[in-house]
């Protein structure tokens, strides 16, 4: 009865021992993962470039979960540590912000990419190293890479070479905060999400008809991926593709 009792207060605990943060949470994917966490009654905190917008998208996601809005901009990573002070106790950290760069290397935009590298790779880090402390040994934390990294398309020159990134994030992040763990996510093509959802359709069909499901992964798919990750004990160190069979073709 004891054990029964030490058990249930371990899940208790864990369960309401700090906030789910997610980094670029205002909109798409990890808007939808917000969503699915404030409905479960964990208390979650979003974050997005400006303040006012962020504090528009939390306050339309419906509880019993708090949500509360924090403004960092992870292009600038020497401010990020003064943006997220506000923040308590986090149990589950997800990264998922992005500003896709559209480039190319025969047209190459020098600046937009500084911008967007910076922004996966050295702020994704910074968001880490800051939120360190508040992190306890069973917390986890989620990366948002994306299989540009193996499939590019025209334009993803930067993407791809972020994504790429993140996996080596990833398993040194897993490496060093042992027993904390760390996990990505890289999704195909998500078809339903605001950057492709109004693509013309020559644009997607190659992909489609590529892809073994006959049709393009979606956000609620990749939410149900990333909860897994987030929460599965047992799973560390992962690089999970959310493709629907894409890289089979
Ligand atoms: N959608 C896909 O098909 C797909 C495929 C593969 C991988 N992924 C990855 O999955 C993740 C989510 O993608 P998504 O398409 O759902 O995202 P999205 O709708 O484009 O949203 C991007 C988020 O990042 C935030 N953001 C943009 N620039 C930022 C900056 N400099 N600093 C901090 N936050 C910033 C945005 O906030 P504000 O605009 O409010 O500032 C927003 O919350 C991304 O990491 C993406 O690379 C997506």
């Amino acid at each position: 009865m004891d054990n029964a009792r030490t058990l249930l207060w371990s899940i208790v605990a864990r369960v309401t021992d700090g906030a789910v943060v997610i980094v670029g949470g205002t909109s798409g994917i990890c808007l939808r993962l917000a969503e699915v966490y404030a409905a479960r009654g964990r208390d979650v905190v979003i974050t997005g470039r400006d303040l006012e917008r962020t504090i528009a998208a939390a306050a339309a996601i419906s509880g019993p979960g708090s949500v509360q809005a924090c403004a960092v901009d992870l292009a600038a990573p020497t401010d990020v540590a003064g943006c997220l002070s506000g923040i308590g106790a986090v149990a589950r950290l997800v990264i998922g912000a992005v500003d896709r760069d559209e480039n190319s290397v025969a047209d190459y935009d020098v600046a937009r990419a500084v911008k967007l590298v910076t922004l996966k790779l050295v702020g994704y880090t910074e968001v880490v190293h800051q939120l360190l402390p508040r992190l306890a040994p069973d917390a986890s934390i989620l990366l948002f890479g994306g299989l540009a990294q193996r499939r590019p398309y025209p334009g993803s020159t930067t993407v791809s070479t972020v994504n790429g990134g993140v996996i080596g994030l990833v398993h040194t992040l897993a490496s060093e905060l042992a027993p904390i763990r760390v996990n990505g996510i890289h999704p195909g093509i998500v078809g339903d999400s605001p950057y492709w959802v109004d693509k013309p359709p020559a644009v997607l069909e190659g992909i489609t008809a590529r892809t073994p499901l006959g049709r393009l992964v979606t956000m609620d798919e990749v939410v149900d991926a990333s909860v897994f990750l987030l929460e599965n004990g047992g799973v560390n160190g992962v690089n999970l593709d959310v493709d629907g069979g894409w890289l089979l073709r």
